[in-house]
């Protein structure tokens, strides 16, 4: 039998990445090697059948070790997180990665860029582009397979939960311009076929461009049709004027995705991003991308069956576990700790599985409405409030969303430590230890200068509410479980 070949994956806990690990480990043909910023961040299942290299694509060293030994490197990766200088960053990053790739003898980099040309393209968009130029800069020293895709519709896809939340919430919708420019959406199953099978294709010239999608439709277009898929009647009023800005303010009240997304999504539609070649169909004859409707429904399948693998809320960015020393609150100055001994027999274990199972659309407990108005509240400003929603109903991995937190440490039994992604003049997590007799819970607070201080105290009544009886429902939830 000949060897497998080995296959390096950047970006393998974002929303591709971890689809295509997943798909590659399935069909079982390569050994694979992630380059990860934080190896707790891969599940348990696939960290057991993989080679995790910790490092980003800004650590040299870590980027060798990566590529050694590999045949064709993924790189799904962008900085979208960082907000002001990401097109430096992407730049630098697809320039170690390159030259890391070319240094180890790696044959093929697949890259997975964004649709659109650069006369139009949005900044966003421009530093997709600027990205797989870079990647392909040296065609005599490595091969390049440059996919190139608009909107991708999967369960917990960023352009999927902005159509689903638009068509299930709005009976009336208005559509500005930019939601009559046409793009080409694709579903995730399709761009993984591309990205497979990029692996092994033939290309005649070491770079090739191939942009995938499954035919032009427009955001109203979808919007309408995803409605259709959901048994949902929707009316539209066409609006003359509605400024990006405006348009993208509306967006993030109905949608769970944060201004920064949002915005870049909306100015990306200002100019058509549709497919310029064919060489999906000359590259790969044997893929015929689904179409938007049957995206849709696999989708909404996925969501019912709750077999949601990974969302758009996945990464990083810039902002939450990927940093060590985030995950340890030890320096908060300010806590709210609540204790509640398990008087009626409640297991630890069972406790903890109480406590992985709150938010989403269980809620946080019986002061349900005060979380939804703090919700609401970090919405308005510019935060992601409650509707990010969680993953799967009960299971938490590492790095999972989870309404305005995000998962910073599990410790299976034992430990859940939440990181308050909510807007806060300070840093905030929830800890729940569940020790063999009892549950301590804690809020950690490190405030911002003045301010924060003055936020903490002008809450500890609301917090003495809702703590209080967080704590209580978490152990008297898990009593439930039994019965389950
Ligand atoms: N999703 C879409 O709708 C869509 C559409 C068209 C094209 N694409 C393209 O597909 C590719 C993947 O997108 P995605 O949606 O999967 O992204 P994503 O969910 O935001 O994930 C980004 C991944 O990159 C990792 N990462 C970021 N900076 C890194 C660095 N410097 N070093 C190492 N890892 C780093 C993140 O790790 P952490 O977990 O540590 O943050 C995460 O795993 C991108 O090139 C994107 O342009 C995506």
């Amino acid at each position: 039998m000949p060897e497998k070949k080995t296959i390096l994956i950047t970006g393998a806990t974002g929303y591709v990445g971890r689809r295509l690990c997943q798909r590659l480990l399935e069909q079982g043909s390569y050994n694979l090697k992630l380059l990860v910023r934080n190896r707790h961040k891969v599940q348990a299942a696939v960290a057991d059948k993989v080679e995790i290299i910790e490092g980003s694509t800004f650590d040299k060293a870590a980027l060798r070790e990566a590529a050694a030994g590999a045949d064709a490197a993924f790189y799904l990766i962008h900085s979208m997180g960082a907000r002001e200088n990401f097109r430096d960053l992407d730049r630098e990053s697809a320039d170690n990665f390159r030259n890391s790739c070319i240094a180890e003898g790696v044959r093929r980099i697949i890259y997975l860029g964004g649709l659109g040309v650069k006369k139009s393209a949005s900044t966003h968009l421009l530093s997709r582009i600027e990205t797989g130029e870079i990647l392909a800069h040296e065609p005599d020293s490595i091969e390049v397979t440059w996919l190139r895709a608009g909107a991708i519709i999967g369960s917990g896809s960023a352009s999927f939960e902005i159509i689903r939340n638009l068509s299930q919430k709005l009976p009336v919708m208005i559509t500005p311009k930019w939601v009559r420019t046409k793009t080409e959406p694709i579903g995730i199953d399709d761009v993984l076929s591309y990205l497979e099978e990029a692996i092994e294709v033939e290309q005649k010239q070491p770079v090739l461009l191939v942009d995938i999608g499954a035919g032009k439709l427009s955001f109203q277009e979808m919007m309408v049709q995803a409605a259709e898929e959901m048994g949902l009647k929707r009316y539209l009023v066409p609006v003359p004027v509605l400024s990006p800005r405006l348009s993208s303010y509306w967006l993030i009240l109905f949608t769970p995705l944060p201004y920064s997304l949002v915005e870049a999504l909306v100015a990306g539609l200002k100019s058509e991003t549709v497919v310029q070649n064919d060489n999906a169909a000359r590259y790969f004859p044997g893929i015929r991308p689904v179409s938007f409707r049957e995206a849709v429904r696999q989708a909404n399948a996925e969501l019912q069956n709750n077999q949601v693998i990974s969302r758009w809320c996945d990464s990083s960015g810039d902002s939450a576990c990927d940093i060590k020393d985030f995950n340890d609150p030890a320096g908060a100055v300010l806590r709210d700790v609540r204790i509640v001994a398990y008087e009626h027999g409640e297991s630890r274990q069972e406790v903890f599985q109480a406590a992985c199972e709150l938010g989403g659309p269980r809620g946080w407990s019986r002061y349900n409405l005060l979380w939804r108005i703090r919700g609401w509240i970090d919405k308005l400003f510019g935060g992601y409030g409650l509707n990010r929603g969680r993953r799967l109903h009960r299971e938490l991995r590492l790095g999972d969303a989870l309404d305005f937190w995000k998962v910073a440490d599990i410790k299976e039994g034992k430990r859940l430590l939440l990181l308050a992604q909510m807007r806060l003049p300070g840093r905030a997590w929830l800890e729940f230890d569940c020790q063999p007799d009892q549950l301590v819970q804690t809020a950690h607070f490190i405030p911002r200068g003045l301010l924060g201080r003055f936020y903490w105290y002008s809450v500890v009544p609301l917090h003495h509410l809702v703590f209080k009886d967080l704590a209580k429902t978490v152990v008297s939830e898990s009593k439930k479980l039994r019965r389950r």
